[in-house]
């Protein structure tokens, strides 16, 4: 069984450079079949999340070629619509993405039902809601979703009931090149939908508003290819910040946009934490003494959700009670059981936990129970004393580009076993 091993202890030094960002490179490499033509893709994180959806384009007749370690050339002038495989499909969220990519350019669109982390009940009613006001009959039937416009996609006003990043992308995609004005409100505002809308600029759209509750789109005739780089990993450089304080470290995070990180700045620095900030680049130094805090996740520019595991496994250090309260998922807190195996002290109740420290956190095995879990692992397993086993980690590696090397890099003592 594949696993990463790590003897916790030692405080990280040095530097790191961040990876593309995963949420931002899965829409924009399924954004490439609208374009009908050849794409290149810089700064594309080395992950399995994105190789599946890559491989997928492929399956779909799309031509892929590798320009290098991250640059990815995607051509999908010959493809084909609704016939992506289900097995493929059926490994992770994302593939929703492929409704929306499908319906602008085919007017038709039929997957299986996408997989994803499990966080309790994970709806699609929102981006259904978004398909119908352009037009789209919508039907999940026999484990498929099939998506069709008999009078092809037109523009139209969407009003979404929730924040939602995945229904605000897969409206961009059918409506960009929808015939007119299409209007998206109560849009989700992360960076990855700024990166969304500026890869389909880029290529010829008229988009308007990414970043902010109102994105505006003016259906173009047709896309162009053009060649983008992917913005850094916001979550990745939050995850390495979160194990500096973890391990009373002092290092130097490369390649990242500050403005991305603001939240978790704001929060290491009530713990105590010092994060000096520079044009691509953070200084990030811990003691050994750190602050307990109140952390809510929210949609951003709130603290981001895909935070929320890490940072508690970091609270548990802090001296005296932090909460962490999770309004974005209905369940995320699965891996409080796998902090509490190495001696966290935790109490959850709905949608908060309550995190007593300082635990003396002690190494142990314990299950990623999910991506950014098997991050928090990770991070308390750094901090731990004595030998924490982490198994499970092929979730690690969907949205982590070469997390063991990077951590050690920085002193760590981790290595990965591949049995
Ligand atoms: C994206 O998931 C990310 N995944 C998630 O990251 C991230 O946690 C999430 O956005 C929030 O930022 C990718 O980008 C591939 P949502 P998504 O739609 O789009 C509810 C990671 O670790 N909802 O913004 O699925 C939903 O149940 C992953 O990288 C509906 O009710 O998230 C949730 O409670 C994990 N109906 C809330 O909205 C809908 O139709 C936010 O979900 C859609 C969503």
């Amino acid at each position: 069984m594949d696993r990463i091993i790590i003897n916790g202890g030692n405080p990280l030094q040095g530097e790191v450079a961040i990876s593309g960002m995963k949420n931002a490179a899965l829409p924009i490499v399924f954004a490439c079949i609208l374009t009908k033509s050849k794409c290149v893709i810089e700064n594309i994180p080395l992950i399995s999340d994105v190789a599946l959806a890559i491989k997928i384009i492929e399956a779909m007749g799309g031509a892929i070629r590798y320009i290098d370690e991250t640059t990815v050339e995607i051509d999908t002038t010959d493809l084909c619509g609704g016939v992506a495989p289900d097995d493929l499909v059926n490994k992770m969220r994302a593939s929703t993405y492929l409704l929306g990519a499908e319906l602008g350019r085919f007017g038709y669109s039929k997957i299986g039902l996408p997989g994803g982390c499990n966080f309790g009940n994970r709806p699609i009613d929102q981006h259904i809601k978004g398909f119908q006001a352009l037009g789209a009959d919508v039907i999940i039937h026999d484990n498929k979703i099939v998506a069709s416009t008999p009078n092809g996609v037109h523009s139209g006003s969407i009003y979404f009931d929730i924040t939602s990043v995945g229904a605000t992308i897969n409206a961009m995609m059918a409506a960009v090149l929808a015939p007119g004005l299409t209007v998206i409100e109560n849009a989700a505002c992360e960076p990855h939908i700024v990166d969304l809308a500026n890869f389909f600029n880029t290529c010829g759209a008229n988009i308007t508003g990414a970043g902010t509750n109102v994105i505006k789109i003016r259906g173009v005739e047709e896309l162009h290819g053009c060649t983008y780089e992917i913005i850094p990993d916001m979550i990745e450089a939050g995850t390495f910040m979160t194990a500096v304080a973890a391990t009373t470290g002092s290092i130097k995070i490369m390649n990242i946009i500050p403005k991305h990180l603001e939240s978790i700045t704001a929060k290491l620095r009530d713990m105590g934490v010092v994060v000096n900030e520079f044009d691509d680049y953070l200084e990030v130094t811990a003691g050994p003494l750190l602050k307990p805090t109140f952390v809510q996740t929210k949609p951003y520019p709130g603290f981001p959700t895909d935070m929320h595991p890490q940072f508690t496994a970091l609270m548990c250090l802090a001296n005296g009670e932090s909460t962490m309260t999770e309004n974005v998922f209905e369940n995320r807190f699965k891996y409080v059981d796998e902090l509490k195996k190495m001696g966290a002290n935790i109490d959850t109740d709905g949608r908060i936990a309550r995190i007593h420290g300082r635990a003396d956190l002690k190494g142990a095995e314990v299950i990623s129970v999910d991506l950014r879990a098997g991050a928090a692992m990770i991070v308390a397993g750094l901090a731990a004393k004595g030998e924490t086993v982490v198994t499970n980690i092929e979730l690690i590696r969907r949205g982590y580009q070469d997390i063991v090397e990077k951590f050690r890099s920085l002193g760590a003592d981790i290595s990965e076993i591949i049995d």
